[in-house]
């Protein structure tokens, strides 16, 4: 399978559990392996017992396994800082206060965070050497998928500056006496340098997710994160990206047969409404359900960890990246 790995869904619904555990079971497998979550509430220390950073460190007791946790709201930050110091370079002092307004506004549309976020998704992924496999927690949303679409209007918008760059350069040779070597201007050109250098990194993402990523959605067996999955699904399609494998989560034990109270009599009538969906799921979504995980009494983690970890029914063994 391909070496990155994408857990997707709606809030709750068990990614981070599920990434996690399908990281021990890939690490398990021999493999080197990193999770990396995107949680603000830093779920995947909750889950290990174990602060992680920025960096990925070790998981203790498991061998093979690495994780770390990108802050969302920092890396926003650090985004815009990125741009904030690019644009100071080029541009005068007088048009730096204007872009700064400019950017913090930008900065608090919906999309920048995501945008953020998805920039250093895909900077793990250029990085990713060390490591036979990523699990992400969470999947790239529609709104970074949008981003994929780049590069062509991108390529046109290249090509539009460009030629008015030749025009002026055009009219600057005509007007210049001497030789200022013009075409220098243009080799330099510190703008078309940066819009070239985020064409190429889109098109790096949207090849890398096209030959190089799997991608799975967690679902809980309810109306509302059916229909969810469903429009995921339909979304990532737009993209031209297939989604491998659903992973239902939270489903409802079955008492036994001889248990009559009230209590069984609950779980029996949950576990029919439940099987409706999930039969629903069969029915009507293309990707098959890779996985069906009972509700523990307890938060997932340690050994419980382990179990959920053989009940994922996806593969483990991973090809080297093709696109890096
Ligand atoms: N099968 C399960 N049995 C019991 N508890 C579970 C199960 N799956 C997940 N949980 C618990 O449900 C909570 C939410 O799970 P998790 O953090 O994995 O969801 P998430 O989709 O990553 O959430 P978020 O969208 O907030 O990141 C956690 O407390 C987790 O321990
Ligand atoms: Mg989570």
């Amino acid at each position: 399978m391909e070496p990155f790995v994408f857990f997707g869904g709606k809030g709750g619904v068990g990614k981070t559990t599920v990434s996690c555990a399908y990281g021990v079971k890939s690490a398990r497998a021999g493999l080197e392996t990193l999770v990396v979550s995107t949680d603000p509430a830093h779920s995947v220390t909750d889950v290990f017992d174990q602060r992680f950073s920025d960096d990925p460190e070790s998981v203790e007791g498991i061998d093979g396994l690495d994780a770390m946790e990108i802050d969302p709201e920092t890396e926003s930050q650090r985004h815009l800082d990125g741009i904030r110091n690019d644009l100071s370079e080029q541009v005068s002092a007088a048009m730096v206060n204007e872009i700064n307004q400019q950017l913090e506004m930008a900065h608090q549309t919906p999309g920048a965070y995501e945008s953020a976020l998805f920039d250093r998704f895909v900077d793990v992924m250029r990085n990713a050497d060390p490591y036979d496999r990523v699990v992400f927690d969470t999947s790239p949303t529609g709104s970074t998928l949008r981003l994929l679409g780049l590069p062509e209007f991108l390529e046109g918008w290249i090509d539009r500056l460009m030629h008015k760059r030749e025009k002026s350069i055009d009219l600057f040779e005509k007007a210049a006496i001497g030789n200022n070597e013009p075409r220098r201007v243009m080799d330099g050109d510190p703008v078309l340098a940066r819009l070239q250098d985020r064409k190429e990194f889109f098109e790096f993402a949207g090849g890398a997710l096209q030959s190089d990523a799997a991608f799975f959605l967690v679902l809980n067996p309810d109306q509302l994160s059916v229909n969810e999955t469903r429009r995921a699904i339909a979304e990532m399609r737009e993209r031209d990206l297939s989604v491998r494998g659903l992973v239902a989560n939270k489903l409802t034990p079955e008492p036994e047969s001889h248990e009559d109270g009230r209590g069984a009599r609950y779980l029996r009538d949950r576990v029919a409404t439940e099987n409706e969906r999930l039969q629903e799921v069969r029915e009507t979504l293309d990707p098959p359900l890779v996985a069906e995980i009972t509700t523990r009494t307890a938060e997932v983690k340690g050994d419980l960890l382990g179990d959920v970890a053989t009940e994922l029914d996806v593969e483990t063994d991973a090809e080297v990246p093709t696109f890096v």
